[in-house]
Order: C-alpha cells, then sequence, then structure tokens
C-alpha cells in the first residue's frame, strides 16, 4: 500500500511538468530485463477484448554509471511507458503504462513491472525512465515478444481449430463470378508479422488479377478459377529459449464463385411454371369445349 502510494506520487510529480516523456539525454546507463516473451493461448484475438497470455511477465528497470558495474545507482523515481501496438517503432507515439502493477524502487535500486495474466496487447516495446531528484539518471528499452495472433475484425469468422491453436479457419467466402474480393489476416504479434499468401498451397504472386499487399489480399474479376482454398501465413522470428525461433499462425479462407448467371435459374423456373400453367389451362378448357360440343351433338338422338 505505502509502495503504491509512493509509486503514485512519484509518477504524479514525474508527470507535472515537460518530463512526460524525457527529452533530455540520461547521465547514466538503462539497464533492463533481456527480451521477454508472451505465450498466447491460441492463434486469435479482439482488440477490444484481447486474448490472455498463458504465462506472467515481469520487466525490470535499473540505472548504472557503467555497465559492468555490479550495482544499480540510487533512484527515487520512474516513469514507464509503452509504444504503441501493433506498430512498436513510433517514440512520440509512447504512452504512460497505467494497467499494470509497477513497483517502486527495491533495495537494489531496481524497479519492476509486473504484468499478471497479461493481454496479447500487452506485446510490444517498453521503456523506462528513472530519476534521482532532479537528476534524469538513465533510459531502458525493453522488449516483450510475441508470436503472430490473428485480429477479428468486427464481421469477421475466425474459428481456432481443435488441436492446432495456430491455424485458424476464416470461413467462406462467396463472390459473384466477375466481382471482386478482399481478403484479409492482421495479426498482432512482435516483431511485427511478415505475410505470405498461398492459393491450394502454392505461393501466389502479385499480379494483375492478385494484389498483395501485407495482410490485406484483393482478388479481381474473379471467375470459376479461383474458386479454391487460401491461406495467409503470418510469420516472425525471435530469441526464445535462447534459440532464434520462427513462429507461424495461419488462417485458411474457403471461396466460392457463383455464377453471374445465377440469377437466371429462378426466373428459368418461375417461366417454365408459367408455360406448364397455361398449357394445363388450355388443355383443360379445349377438354370442356370439346365435352360440351360432343353433348350439343347427342341431344337430337335423345329426343328421339
Ligand atoms: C495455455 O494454457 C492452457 C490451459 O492452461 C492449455 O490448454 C493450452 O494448451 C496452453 N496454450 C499454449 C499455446 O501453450
Ligand atoms: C510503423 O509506423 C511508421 C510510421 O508511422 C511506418 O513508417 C512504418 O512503416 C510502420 N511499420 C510497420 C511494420 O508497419
Ligand atoms: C532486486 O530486488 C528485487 C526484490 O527485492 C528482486 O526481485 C530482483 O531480482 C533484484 N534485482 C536484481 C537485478 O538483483
Ligand atoms: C483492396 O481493395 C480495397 C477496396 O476494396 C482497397 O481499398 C485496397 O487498397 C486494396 N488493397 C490492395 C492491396 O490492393
Ligand atoms: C475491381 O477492381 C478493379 C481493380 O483491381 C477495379 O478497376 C474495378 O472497378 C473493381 N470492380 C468492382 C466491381 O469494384
Amino acid at each position: 500500500m505505502v509502495l503504491r502510494l509512493t509509486l503514485v506520487l512519484a509518477l504524479t510529480i514525474g508527470l507535472v511538468g515537460a518530463n512526460r516523456i524525457p527529452t533530455t539525454k540520461p547521465l547514466e546507463n538503462g539497464v533492463g530485463s533481456p527480451a521477454l516473451v508472451l505465450e498466447p493461448r491460441n492463434g486469435k484475438t479482439t482488440l477490444k477484448h484481447p486474448t490472455i497470455a498463458n504465462n506472467s511477465i515481469s520487466l525490470f528497470c535499473g540505472s548504472k554509471k557503467n555497465i559492468e558495474d555490479s550495482t544499480y545507482s540510487e533512484i527515487d523515481r520512474v516513469l514507464w511507458s509503452k509504444y504503441p501496438t501493433p506498430n512498436t517503432t513510433n517514440v512520440l507515439e509512447a504512452k504512460e503504462v497505467t494497467e499494470f502493477e509497477a513497483t517502486a524502487p527495491a533495495s537494489n535500486n531496481t524497479v519492476s513491472l509486473n504484468i499478471n495474466k497479461p493481454p496479447a496487447t500487452a506485446v510490444g516495446k517498453y521503456r523506462c525512465d528513472l530519476w534521482k531528484g532532479d537528476e534524469y539518471k538513465a533510459t531502458g528499452n525493453l522488449m516483450v515478444y510475441m508470436r503472430p495472433v490473428f485480429i477479428q475484425e468486427e464481421n469477421m469468422r475466425l474459428d481456432v481449430i481443435e488441436g492446432s491453436p495456430f491455424e485458424l479457419n476464416g470461413g467462406g467466402y462467396t463472390t459473384v463470378e466477375g466481382g471482386n474480393l478482399s481478403l484479409t489476416c492482421r495479426a498482432l504479434g512482435n516483431p511485427e508479422p511478415i505475410y505470405k499468401w498461398e492459393m491450394n498451397g502454392k505461393p501466389i504472386k502479385n499480379d494483375k488479377k492478385f494484389s498483395i499487399r501485407n495482410h490485406v489480399m484483393n482478388i479481381s474479376g474473379v471467375s470459376e478459377v479461383d474458386r479454391s482454398e487460401y491461406k495467409c501465413i503470418a510469420t516472425n522470428t525471435f530469441t526464445k529459449d535462447g534459440r532464434e525461433q520462427t513462429f507461424t499462425s495461419t488462417v485458411t479462407f474457403n471461396v466460392r464463385i457463383k455464377s453471374k448467371l445465377a440469377w437466371l435459374w429462378p426466373l428459368l423456373v418461375i417461366i417454365v411454371t408459367a408455360i406448364l400453367l397455361a398449357v394445363i389451362i388450355i388443355a383443360c378448357e379445349y377438354r370442356r369445349k370439346k365435352h360440351e360440343r360432343n353433348t350439343r351433338d347427342l341431344e337430337p338422338e335423345e329426343d328421339d
């Protein structure tokens, strides 16, 4: 409680004035945790209700005159911030971190940011800024890596296939022959995922028909030959368990093509029915007339 209060106070002091994100040069070297890895439960999330990762993470920061020093310099104030997700390159958009539990300096003069049950959106680049009194001591950047997790946009189907949490089913798309189709598979991840597209297991090249830009693939003027299974493959590479690894998540879409003349079939059925009906009516009418004539022909005989 006291620690929390101290932190809130420290953050408040830190936020007063122009040093929300310090622009002055730090005096010392920031020392932080090695890159951490977030383990997503599966390959799907929404931005509004992000999926919760399987592991908790704790980032730490300290200030040293020299990297080789065995102890950290004294500090009494910290500001944690996070770069925007998913694009982690723009420094100026760094946002102050408030939703996670940050601790005040420990006895060894380090600070930590604990993220229990982290949402997938906690992935990205963090920054700590450390002060002692009015002296701006150090800044440190910290990385939280995560394999690609697809973002389910509104009105988009995305189902996790049982037994393979990172191979998703994007559902079926029906397009009228000659029309355009746009498929999308944006993924959250750090490093930023790289996308590849496949049609029936073969890589798709950018050409007149297929227009691919990262997570968006447009098919223009679809025809019956485009009826296929399309796969979006998102990958990223980072060091986990001491070795560089490449991680892959996929979404499969099923594209069906509706014939341009599809609307003709119901019309044809109506026309055929109408003709049949007309034929029946005419036939009935003809038989009735014939019957009337026959009865009339018989009448004189009855008079006999
Ligand atoms: C995450 O944890 C759940 C249950 O604890 C487990 O079923 C699932 O396989 C884990 N996912 C991954 C990707 O490790
Ligand atoms: C991140 O954003 C910057 C500028 O906003 C842009 O130049 C860069 O291409 C983006 N990177 C990715 C991987 O989207
Ligand atoms: C500093 O102390 C805290 C708790 O007192 C501990 O969790 C942390 O591992 C220590 N950090 C270093 C770098 O020694
Ligand atoms: C795909 O088509 C949409 C319009 O439907 C357009 O806004 C977008 O730029 C296109 N993307 C590519 C990669 O061609
Ligand atoms: C389909 O996309 C092409 C460009 O790729 C564009 O010229 C055409 O107008 C689009 N057609 C429709 C129906 O949107």
